[in-house]
């Protein structure tokens, strides 16, 4: 586990003037209490996969991004079937990224936290390719698993699976799919796993919930009380 690594992090906290650090604290607090009593209709998911220690595209000593386990510490499927607890409601839907050679690990995970898999849901094209070990790879896929009945009422029909946007920091993913995702589900309870950042009408939980603070948060909220 390396928790120096991320400069970018250790900059936003230091400059954070002193009421955004109080009302993350507010936030924390009530985010902790509430996970504790609610069960959610929308998860989300993007689970620190473990791949050995190599990079996910081109094995040993990938040269542009480096193994996931240099970034943050990474769990093997077996021990996220035992250890994570997905607060899913008896009707979920469970949005969970994942990369092309991880798919059958993926479907395993889903089907140990007790979905069934149901299709691809986007497919994120990050604009650069990486070297891989047949074609090169420039997608990554999340899927969508599904838990009793798809939540109603429903929102957005004519969602897009398809995204082409700019690759950000490591393993960041685009803020869209969680926007997509919002619009197909308008009124459902959200809850994202392995969160990086906190977003405004979701709940989450992480152990890196303030890498990215609240930039693209707070300026999603200022928006809102704006218009
Ligand atoms: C693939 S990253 C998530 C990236 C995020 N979706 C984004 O767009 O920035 C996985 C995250 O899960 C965190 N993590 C690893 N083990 C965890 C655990 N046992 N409990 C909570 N979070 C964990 C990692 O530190 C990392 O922040």
């Amino acid at each position: 586990m390396n928790t120096t690594s991320n400069l970018w992090s250790a900059k936003t906290q230091t400059e954070r003037p002193a009421w955004a650090k109080a009302v993350k604290l507010a936030l924390d607090l009530h985010r902790h209490k509430y996970n504790m009593q609610k069960t959610y209709e929308i998860i989300y998911a993007d689970p620190p996969w473990d791949y050995n220690g190599q990079s996910q595209h081109s094995g040993n000593g990938g040269v542009l991004t480096g193994g996931a386990d240099s970034h943050y510490p990474t769990m093997t499927v077996d021990e996220m079937i035992k250890d994570i607890v997905v607060p899913g409601a008896d009707n979920s839907l469970l949005y969970m990224w994942t990369s092309s050679p991880h798919l059958p690990q993926a479907i395993r995970l889903g089907e140990g936290w007790g979905y069934d898999y149901a299709t691809v849901a986007f497919v994120w094209h990050k604009g650069k390719t990486n070297p891989g070990f047949y074609t090169m790879s420039q997608c990554e896929l999340c899927l969508v698993f599904k838990r009793g009945k798809i939540p109603q009422p429903r929102g957005s029909r004519n969602t897009r699976q398809f995204l082409e946007s700019a690759r950000q920091q490591h393993s960041r993913k685009p803020d869209e799919i969680r926007q997509r995702i919002e619009k197909m589900h308008p009124t459902q309870t959200k809850y994202e796993m392995f969160a990086r950042q906190v977003t405004p009408g979701w709940d989450c939980e992480g152990n890196q919930t303030n890498t990215f603070e609240y930039s693209t948060a707070f300026d999603r909220l200022f928006d809102k009380i704006d218009r």
